[in-house]
């Protein structure tokens, strides 16, 4: 079985002996006698009577194989100047003398620890050392405000807290700590204790709470992996969802470990000792999964990478990190190469540096547009591989398989499903979509290995949001269609989630924001077309009555509130007062409609539109 086709069917056909074999790739202490635990639909269970755990398989088998003194992360931090490789026996020793840290703490298995952290070495440290001790993390993206913190906070209720004094955006030194104390404050939990790590950018403060990170290490007793079962939770990620309560996706062990592990080998075509370099944030899914775990859990060398694409400091940063890192394939966003390409459009940069190791460039998190697509191509002459996933799946849904069969690129496609996956399109009517026709893209239940089991103590809300709009399937929000030869095509959220620069963010958030304001009666905020950065958000807002507000100065307000509340890497800068929002006879605001029209496309109007004079008032400013 060698081909794309052949390991599709039999993924789908035989799920329990594709997943069961794949699972002979991870180290177990008590092996999984069953591998699909389907006895309470819609919650599967995979390898439920399995043990293991992730940071043995991430570390310690390595070391055990012989293979302590192969890089494990190399740290690449172009804003600090420093370069920083830990060998797979020098990142255990330090997982394991922090998870000491963590014990001394009080944390056991099961506890939760929130991981507040810029790009540094420090926060897979930590990650790992959670895994090691059983315990459950939720990294928190340190670009989100202390509003958005606190909501993490609450949900998870974590026991101690990870962070660190600062992180190092392009022009400023963004200071973490009074964002922590901020959300803890505004939080209902609290945690016992906060870790922060000292960077000598901007030193912090530290409370009663709080413990110095190098003094606790230098103290601590390093401490062994512990079994856990294959369906105890991992991590948990929080990611937005269409209100303004974000959602936190479980992820088990097993599972993960499995679905990672062969796609790594499949997908990517990286294997032990091979470099990946992975330009994303361990505060979102990427980072978690191809930053952290699966290059660690394929003995491979992954780069972790604190910096920009452009302006830290120029736009030939990615080559040089690919150059002297040797990395063999790359994963990013595509707005980070459309920075590049508007930074350096003829690609200059590039003939610097010595890319003959280079194989392979993977995009996603957004939809890659065929001009950034030829490109790269056109660049790099290496393949440029499309792929589809989300925060949800942990994994790629659709992809160009590298490892196993490549297949010819259509542009604007992911390509196909990636076995595991059974990708569909439904109608409204929840009828299959014939080939070429829109509709909304679901995936057919059991979800593979990898994929959240739930949502964080809310399984009402996982059936709610996933499972209920039709029967056996999981609903991933996107719409889009497959074509004759079953190439998938994404053409956008079909809800009020947007993209902006490969960061999701919910419209919904903002707008708690601004409906706040003592000023604004109502108020939508939708994702419009950006040609850098995918989407950007845009606010209207209907006044109260009586009010008469100075509107570049409400606007100001609004705009830092959003910065201040969600943050900044929102990036909402645009809000205009409108006399009506459009809406439908039962009084929902037409958002798509807004959508449709402020992307200049030739939007229908619905029919169950209330006032459509509204509409033809607000047409102008949604144009601009
Ligand atoms: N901590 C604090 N602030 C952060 C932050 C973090 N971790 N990350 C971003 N921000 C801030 C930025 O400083 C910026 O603030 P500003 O308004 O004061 O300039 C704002 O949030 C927006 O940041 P960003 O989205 O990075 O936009 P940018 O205009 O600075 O850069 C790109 C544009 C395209 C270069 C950048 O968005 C990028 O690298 N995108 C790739 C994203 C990615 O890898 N996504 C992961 C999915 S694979
Ligand atoms: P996240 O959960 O942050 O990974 O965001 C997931 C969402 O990003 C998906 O539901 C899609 O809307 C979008 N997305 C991710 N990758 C792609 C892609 N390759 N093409 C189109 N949209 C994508």
């Amino acid at each position: 079985m060698t081909g794309y086709q052949d390991t599709f069917r039999a993924s789908l056909d035989d799920p329990a002996r594709f997943w069961g074999a794949a699972a002979e790739a991870i180290d177990w202490y008590q092996k999984p006698t069953q591998v699909l635990d389907s006895s309470n639909p819609p919650f599967y269970r995979w390898f439920p009577d399995g043990t293991l755990n992730t940071c043995h398989n991430a570390l310690d088998r390595h070391i055990d194989a012989g293979h302590g003194d192969r890089a494990a992360l190399i740290y690449d931090s172009p804003v600090t100047g420093t370069t920083r490789t830990y060998s797979y026996g020098e990142l255990r020793d330090e997982v394991a003398r922090f998870a000491g840290v963590l014990a001394e703490l009080g944390v056991t298995a099961g506890d939760r620890v929130v991981i507040y952290m810029p790009m540094v070495p420090e926060a897979v440290i930590a990650m790992l050392a959670c895994a090691r001790i059983g315990a459950v993390h939720s990294v928190v993206f340190g670009g989100f405000a202390a509003k958005e913190l606190a909501v993490r906070i609450d949900d998870a209720a974590p026991k101690v807290i990870v962070s660190a004094s600062c992180g190092i955006e392009v022009a400023r030194v963004v200071e973490y700590k009074p964002l922590l104390d901020r959300a803890i404050e505004l939080a209902t939990h609290k945690p016992d204790h906060c870790v922060i790590l000292q960077r000598p950018q901007a030193t912090a403060e530290l409370g009663a709470r709080d413990v110095d990170w190098a003094t606790a290490l230098t103290a601590a007793t390093p401490r062994d992996c512990v079994p856990v079962a294959a369906t105890d939770p991992l991590y948990i990620l929080y990611t937005s969802g269409t209100t303004g309560k974000p959602k936190g996706v479980v992820r088990d062990n097993g599972g993960h470990a499995v679905a990672l592990r062969w796609s790594m080998a499949n997908i990517y075509d990286i294997g032990p000792g091979e470099v990946f370099f992975t330009a994303s944030d361990v505060g979102w899914v990427v980072g978690h999964s191809y930053i952290v775990y699966a290059p660690l859990l394929t003995g491979a060398t992954t780069v972790l990478y604190e910096g920009k694409p452009v302006g830290t400091p120029d736009a030939g940063q990615f080559w040089r990190v690919i150059a002297e890192h040797g990395a063999k394939a790359m994963f990013t966003a595509p707005t980070a190469f459309r920075a590049i390409k508007k930074e350096d459009p003829k690609g200059a940069l590039l003939a610097d540096y010595d890319l003959s190791r280079f194989g392979c460039l993977f995009l996603a998190g957004e939809r890659l547009d065929p001009e950034t697509l030829r490109w790269a191509q056109d660049l790099l002459r290496v393949p440029v591989i499309d792929h589809w996933w989300q925060t949800e799946t942990g994994w790629p849904i659709a992809a160009n398989l590298m490892g196993l069969e490549p297949l010819p690129v259509k542009p604007g496609s992911p390509t196909v499903a990636v076995p595991g996956w059974d990708v569909q399109v439904l109608d409204p009517s929840g009828s299959p979509a014939p080939a070429d026709t829109d509709g909304a893209i679901v995936l057919k239940l059991p979800l593979p290995p990898g994929a959240l089991p739930t949502l964080w103590n809310d399984d009402e809300r996982y059936v709610a949001s996933y499972l209920s709009a039709f029967d056996g399937y999981y609903l991933t929000g996107d719409g889009g269609h497959l074509d004759a030869d079953g190439y998938v095509f994404v053409m956008g959220r079909t809800d009020d989630v947007i993209n902006v620069a490969g960061h999701r963010l919910s419209t919904g958030t903002m707008e708690e924001v601004l409906a706040a304001h003592p000023d604004v009666a109502e108020c939508a905020v939708i994702g419009v077309a950006d040609t850098m950065k995918g989407q950007i958000p845009r606010g209207f807002v209907v006044l109260k009555a009586g009010v008469e507000a100075d509107e570049a100065e409400l606007a100001a307000e609004l705009i830092a509130m959003v910065r201040d509340q969600v943050g900044a890497v929102a990036s909402f800068k645009e809000v205009a007062v409108v006399p009506a929002l459009p809406k439908t006879r039962s009084g929902k605001i037409l958002r798509k409609t807004m959508r449709g029209i402020a992307d200049g496309a030739d939007e229908p109007i619905p029919s169950t539109i209330d006032d459509p004079g509204v509409l033809d008032k607000l047409r102008p400013i949604l144009r601009r």
